[in-house]
């Protein structure tokens, strides 16, 4: 994909559903009692793997563009797969899926791309082990062969790297355990999974234990118990909208809105580093199948202001801020190298187990486009504000890379070529042509 240098954006957006809470509900519906629509279904490549993989499992599934019928089998209902169960890149439809099978009474696979073949599985190898699953694994990597019993133990579990794919597979596990099965994080991570199995009828509870530890929450839920079907719209994705907000604030003149976006507060991390800078312009909350959802306006600004308690040294991000900007930090890396003093990103080694190694994709594509930087084991630091030269990008096979670079595209000299720019599919398959649509 070749990327001109743009004027600046202009229009009135909407992008597909979220691909977090679309893996949620197929999932939560396939397990519950009854058919389940779902509208505005993710058109992700990941969520249709969790779709294909439901399917394998024994689960009706109709699908005409984004509206989707989940017919549910109920507790007990899945069915042995017979060949492996593919989730292609996704790590949600891995990590999720272990935690329903480990509570099944039967043997099946997880497998996928040579990305997610590479990718730690051991933490959720652990608590699934604790709670009676069997699991065999490639040295704590896929293919995972796991062996479920369709009574689980109950465990009380403190997560060990913050992670909402860890926590919700445990969740999803105790669904089928005896008595209580709780997590607790010590950093933030997304809520999807607590605020959708409240909408299928599980007994679920969360929240924050100590008031003296900010950022400590728990989630606890009941077992056994049966899930009901919920019909579900699915509001738009707020990852996937963040390359055009950071775009429209970037460029200056942008004037850009979004709306029926999702803006749950465990994902809009992005949109406070963003307004530190000054730039967003106004936002709407209504709420929408357990989730807040609205309109983003987005300004671009003649300059980009300085922030106020900021005097030359980088903007700052680190500890628990992180777990919940976690897939905007390549991106946020771009929006740093145009800021004054730069950007900085600590405590997220995370990012390098993500569908690349998101701190060394990022580095090696800033500094192919001029931009100076620093790299460390647990982030980057970024120098800005500087003028990006167009450049061959290699997004290493990783969707939020490849769009994350195309952002910086339209703000270098010259011309921008993004090798391997398909991979967009993974999250979000029309990228390009919106993109294309709201440029001038
Ligand atoms: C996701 C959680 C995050 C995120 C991923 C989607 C989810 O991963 O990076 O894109 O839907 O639960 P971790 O939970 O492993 O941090």
């Amino acid at each position: 994909m070749i990327v001109q240098p743009a004027k600046r954006i202009r229009g009135n957006i909407t992008v597909p559903g979220d691909k977090s809470i679309s893996h949620r509900a197929a999932m939560m519906a396939a397990l519950a009692e009854g058919a389940s629509h779902l509208t505005n279904y993710s058109t992700s490549a990941d969520c249709a793997a969790t779709l294909s993989c439901l399917r394998h499992l024994g689960v009706r599934i109709e699908r005409t563009g984004n509206e989707v019928t989940i017919f549910g089998v109920g507790p007990d209902g899945l069915r042995a797969p017979d060949a492996p169960l593919d989730c292609g890149n996704s790590g949600t439809t891995m990590r999720l899926l272990a935690g329903i099978l480990a509570g099944c009474d039967f043997e099946s696979t997880l497998t996928g791309d040579e990305s997610l073949r590479s990718r730690p599985m051991q933490r959720i190898i652990e608590p699934l082990e604790m709670m009676g699953a069997q699991i065999s694994s490639n040295e704590g990597r896929a293919p995972l062969r796991i062996q479920g019993r369709n009574s689980l133990r109950n465990i009380d579990y403190e997560l060990l790297v913050a992670s909402a794919q860890v926590k919700s597979c445990i969740l999803l596990a105790g669904l089928n355990a005896e008595g209580e099965t709780m997590v607790i994080e010590n950093e933030v991570s997304r809520d999807h999974t607590e605020r959708m199995l409240k909408l299928f009828g599980a007994n679920i509870e969360s929240g924050r234990p100590f008031r003296e530890r900010e950022s400590t929450r728990f989630a606890a839920v009941a077992g056994p118990t049966k899930l009901m079907a919920h019909d579900i719209s699915i509001p738009g994705d707020i990852s996937s909208a963040a390359f055009f907000i950071a775009a429209a604030t970037l460029l200056p003149g942008s004037s850009l809105e979004i709306s029926d976006v999702g803006l749950n507060r465990t994902r809009t991390g992005f949109m406070g580093v963003l307004n530190g800078v000054g730039l967003m312009e106004d936002i709407e909350v209504t709420e929408r199948a357990n989730e807040p959802v609205g309109t983003v306006q987005v300004a671009g600004l003649p300059q980009l202001l300085p922030l106020p308690d900021r005097v030359g040294s980088p903007l700052s991000l680190s500890g628990t801020t992180i777990s919940q900007v976690i897939d905007e930090l390549p991106l946020l890396a771009v929006v740093g190298s145009q800021i004054k003093g730069g950007i900085e990103i600590r405590d997220a080694k995370e990012l390098r187990v993500k569908e690349s190694d998101r701190i060394s994709t990022t580095v090696e594509n800033l500094r192919a486009m001029g931009a100076q930087v620093e790299e460390f084991d647990d982030g980057l630091r970024v120098n800005g504000p500087t003028k990006l030269r167009g450049a061959k990008i290699d997004p290493h096979g990783d969707h939020r890379i490849a769009m994350a670079f195309t952002v910086a595209g339209l703000l270098a000299e010259g011309e921008t070529e993004i090798a391997d720019a398909e991979c967009v599919a993974v999250s979000f398959p029309e990228f390009f042509e919106l993109l294309e649509s709201v440029i001038e």
